[in-house]
């Protein structure tokens, strides 16, 4: 499979099956087992940033971009918080419905702005460019480029997470539980931090926190980087 087809088919997954899928386990509603557990390592991996970035006492200052912002998990609580967020997804169906999240938790259709956008398309220039569990999508090369691209756009800091490679075998074993049914075709792929490190620094980047999130089915590597 080319990168092209990872890209349509990741599209047609979150406009389809994945969106209903992926609304449900990223909401407060009842779910199975196994969504509760990746709704749990998820929500863990939004706290984790936000705690980090509510501690430097800055967010007010900050504008962000939200590459692949889903239904806007950590976007409408960093505006909350008072950041200008700029969220973006490739789904039209994830924007739609973060845009409708956020008008009911903030009242307001100004901050965060919601667009449908190939994170590779995005342009423009942020303080901090943020990309949560979407390289996971893609296999190592494009999620390089992704990288790049996105490195491109931030100003100050970029900050990722990925499914460590590390964690590869219990990981394949549970992909199923990933994407179910007839969407089992939408691969996971997992990458080495020692690449994501390598590929930010390569961009002028420099490793400042890092913190792994691992649960029963979910595993998700932060990682903060600063320009050197
Ligand atoms: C597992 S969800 C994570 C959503 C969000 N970042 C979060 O952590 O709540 C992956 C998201 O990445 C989006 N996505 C995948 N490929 C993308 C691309 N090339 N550009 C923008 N968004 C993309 C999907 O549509 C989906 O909403």
């Amino acid at each position: 499979m080319n990168v092209v087809d990872d890209k349509k088919i990741v599209k047609e997954y979150f406009n389809s099956t994945g969106f209903d899928r992926w609304r449900r386990i990223y909401g407060d509603g009842e779910v199975n087992k196994v969504q509760l557990d990746i709704r749990n390592g998820h929500q863990q991996t939004v706290d984790t940033l936000l705690d980090w970035l509510k501690a430097d006492n800055n967010l007010a200052e900050l504008s962000i971009c939200d590459a692949g912002c889903g239904v806007g998990s950590l976007s409408i609580p960093l505006a909350e918080a008072g950041a200008k967020v700029y969220a973006s997804d490739i789904s039209e169906k994830m924007v739609e419905e973060a845009k409708e999240r956020s008008l009911q938790t903030l009242g307001n259709a100004e901050n965060p702005t919601f667009t449908t956008q190939d994170l590779e398309k995005l342009s423009g220039n942020y303080h901090t460019v943020i990309c949560l569990d979407v390289l996971i999508h893609y296999p190592q090369e494009k999620a390089s480029e992704m990288i790049s691209h996105l490195a491109s756009l931030a100003s100050s800091r970029i900050i990722l997470s990925f499914a460590p490679k590390t964690f590869a075998l219990s990981l394949l074993k549970k992909i199923g539980s990933f994407f179910p049914g007839p969407s089992k075709a939408t691969r996971a792929y997992l990458h080495r931090k020692a690449d994501v490190i390598r590929i930010l620094e390569s961009n002028g980047f420099s490793v400042q926190r890092q913190s792994m999130t691992r649960t029963r089915f979910y595993f998700s590597q932060l990682l903060e980087a600063t320009r050197k």
